[in-house]
């Protein structure tokens, strides 16, 4: 089944339209990606969703249409994001910020059971439990905003760029350990991705966007056997 379902979607910053028509569909569990240049739209297509811009056209999550809805009512259906840049609280430790993403729960072993699959899950954080976040490293930080995200117990997780600023060997850990989170929650993913080569690690299909436009779509396996895709995003 469908989870989340983006139609001809349109957004502006000002008068200036920077979407232009995407369209793209999540299934229950599935993990999409979303590749593009720097400035084709990426981030305002998951700010669209999360609903911290303004969008024309239509999105539905699990068949209901959600646009126009503030992020706290977007969030409180099931819909978490990580944004680009991480954002957690960085005087808060580790264990703060985990418990701050499951500030909506009240099933205290619901929560205690989830901290500690996430520690095991990312073992750096296990060990820099009582750390204050700023003490972090990026790939550190990274890991922690995803399980910040995910302490909220999401239908759908929104990810931009988690290997921002990372070392590859890093991201490539990152990514992996996102990977583990999918497949052993079930957690749909919507995944925006400049490195193709660390999506396709994740995702099963994804869709590229031009100019605020989606301009191609495909399974993993179709977009790797696409000679402009492997010259614009796969480094050969
Ligand atoms: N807050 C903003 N105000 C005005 N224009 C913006 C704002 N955020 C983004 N833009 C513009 O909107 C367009 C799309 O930006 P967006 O951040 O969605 O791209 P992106 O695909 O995520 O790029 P990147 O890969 O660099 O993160 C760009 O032209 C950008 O300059
Ligand atoms: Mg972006």
């Amino acid at each position: 089944m469908t989870l989340l379902e983006l139609e001809s979607v349109t957004a502006s910053y000002g008068p200036v339209q920077v979407l232009d028509g995407v369209s793209l569909s999540v299934p229950e569990g599935g993990a999409v990606g979303i590749l593009g240049a720097n400035g084709a739209g990426k981030t305002t297509t998951l700010r669209s969703i999360s609903g911290t811009v303004r969008a024309g056209g239509r999105i539905l999550f699990e068949g209901k249409d959600i646009r126009g809805k503030r992020p706290e009512q977007v969030a409180a259906l099931g819909i978490a994001h990580v944004p680009e840049g991480r954002g957690s609280f960085g005087a808060l430790t580790v264990r703060e910020n985990l418990r701050v993403g499951a500030y909506l729960r009240r099933d205290r072993k619901g929560i205690a059971a989830d901290i500690e699959f996430l520690l095991d899950l990312f073992p750096n954080l296990k060990e820099r439990y009582k750390s204050n976040a700023s003490a972090l490293s990026g790939g550190e930080q990274q890991m922690l905003a995803v399980g910040r995200a995910v302490m909220a117990k999401p239908r759908l997780l929104l990810l931009d760029e988690a290997s921002l600023g990372l070392a590859p060997s890093t991201a490539k850990v990152v990514y992996d350990a996102i990977a583990r989170l999918r497949r052993e929650s079930g957690i749909a993913m919507l995944v925006v991705e400049q490195n193709a080569n660390l999506a396709f690690r994740l995702v099963d299909s994804a869709t590229v966007l031009e100019t605020g436009r989606s301009v191609l779509s495909g399974t993993t396996a179709e977009l790797k056997g696409m000679d402009e895709i492997r010259r614009a995003y796969l480094g050969g």
